[in-house]
């Protein structure tokens, strides 16, 4: 819409990027602070185009003028004006105000007044912290990296599919799913007389329609929400996240490495490139030095070292840690960032876990007790990557299967992929908000995405 006839509307950022001064433009945004002289007054409008605000200057004689003593913090406005080099120092241009609209009033309760706020009190203010320079940073580097994930998977010739979100299995056999259900409270009671007929949930992953799809389409991936319902209120975990899970037939656990060490850094350098500006606030305010590390995920292969090398550098690091470190036992999060942090000072994979901490279709290695699986470790998060070369054998499927106490029948078609045209194939899972902690040094993944979904917690 626009609020005034004859003059084209532009973002903030395209008129602050602007070559030339332009004259008789609309724009239109919410107030970020207010100064007023005697016969003028600044306005910092900021549209969330950019980081930015564009500071207008409305004269007592603009059409509008009037409002002013009602455009507080918070308010929309839609303005006239033309674009004219500024007069103030730190920013190019001006926006000198001739008609002025409020479209908007925000009462004096608006809670982003000048002052800093803490991340914590944010968190309860989830339906305006977006409109504060941190969180406006934080989710345009979000849409700009959900792009460029999406480029780089279509140059490598990978189609994005769609794979259900309700399903009946569960892919990665931790029980930690959320039921999905239509039943009444004291209505039915068993699954007959549910909505699908039987046990329904939200997907924890979409890996096994994907490997379907890799038998088909060759290379694909998937990039959607995720549901666990583990019950562990950490700064890493949340109940509903994205994650983007590439497959890929005849593909070996080293093509999956390469694979994701590729994804990273060419979304990392994406956001380098894109996001200049609005990383820069993260490096600034949150942590220092920060360009510096992204810069150096970028130019290296990221060290590849098997799971019992990983546990011997542990015991070796002579570190106490809460969990002590021993063959059979998954890594804890402390000894993923020992590993990345101090020993390697880079993100590592470590590869060929033993089979008893992994999922049932991660193929087997010739040892019998490892599988073909690959985490890679990032400093600052962990885990952020979680993949595997897949069991492609019918029998040892089964008997992996039969091992882990799963029964079979619910798994029909995933077994029909291994009886018809079966081949090598791998894929991994990449939690993206924890690819937007590594990126933006946010330690807490509530953070990173909007609305959050945790424990306790679903406001919003
Ligand atoms: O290691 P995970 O559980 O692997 C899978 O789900 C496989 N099906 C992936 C595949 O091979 N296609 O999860 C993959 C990644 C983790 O490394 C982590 O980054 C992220 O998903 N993740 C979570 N992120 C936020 N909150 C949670 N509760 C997460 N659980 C996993
Ligand atoms: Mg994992």
């Amino acid at each position: 819409m626009n609020h005034f006839k004859n003059s084209p509307s532009f973002s903030v950022k395209e008129l602050l990027s602007s070559s030339s001064s332009l004259p008789q433009v609309t724009v239109r945004g919410w107030i970020r602070t207010k100064r007023d002289s005697r016969d003028f007054s600044f306005l910092e409008l900021n549209d969330g185009s950019c980081l930015a605000n564009l500071q207008v200057v409305v004269q007592s004689t603009a059409k509008g003028y009037d409002l002013i003593k009602d455009i507080t913090t918070g308010s929309a406005v839609a303005v006239e004006g033309d674009l004219v080099e500024s007069q103030g120092r730190g920013q190019a241009w001006d926006l000198k105000a001739k008609n002025l609209v409020l479209t908007g009033p925000a009462g004096a309760d608006y809670p982003l007044q000048k002052k800093r706020q803490t991340d914590e009190y944010l968190r309860e203010m989830a339906h305006v912290r977006a409109r504060t320079n941190k969180y406006g940073a934080m989710f345009r580097i979000r849409s700009e990296c959900a792009w460029a994930v999406h480029r780089f998977f279509r140059e490598k010739g990978f189609f994005y599919v769609h794979t259900p979100i309700i399903t009946g299995s569960d892919a990665e056999g931790a029980g930690e799913m959320f039921r999905v259900t239509t039943l009444k409270e004291g209505g039915g009671t068993s699954f007959k007389d549910d909505f699908f007929g039987q046990y329904a949930a939200l997907t924890v992953s979409g890996q096994l329609e994907a490997e379907l799809l890799a038998h088909a389409l060759g290379r694909v991936y998937t990039f959607g929400p995720a549901f666990r319902a583990e019950n562990s209120n950490t700064a890493r975990h949340a109940a509903e996240f994205w994650m983007i899970e590439p497959e890929a037939a005849f593909f070996d656990l080293s093509d999956d490495m390469s694979l994701a060490q590729n994804l990273i850094q060419s979304v990392v350098r994406f956001a380098l490139n894109e996001c200049a500006e609005d990383l820069a606030l993260f490096d600034r305010f949150i942590e220092q030095g920060l360009l510096d590390r992204l810069n150096g995920l970028l130019y290296s292969d990221y060290p590849r070292i098997p799971y019992a090398e990983a546990i011997r550098i542990l015991t070796d690091s002579g570190r106490k840690f809460e969990f002590s470190p021993f063959w059979g036992a998954d890594l804890a999060t402390e000894h993923e960032r020992f590993l990345c942090e101090e020993h390697f000072k880079s993100p590592v994979i470590v590869f060929d876990y033993p089979k008893t901490i992994k999922p049932f279709y991660m193929r087997l290695n010739d040892d019998g007790q490892t599988v073909a699986a690959m985490d890679l470790l990032v400093p600052k998060v962990g885990e952020l990557v979680g993949g595997s070369q897949r069991e492609e054998r019918t029998e040892v499927l089964l008997s992996r299967m039969a091992e882990l106490g799963l029964k079979t029948e619910p798994y029909w078609w995933y077994l029909d992929s291994r009886r018809w045209g079966s081949t090598p194939h791998a894929g991994f899972g990449l939690g993206f908000e924890r690819f937007l902690m590594m990126l933006t040094g946010v330690s807490n993944i509530r953070d990173v995405i909007p609305f959050p979904r945790t424990p306790k917690n679903l406001a919003f």
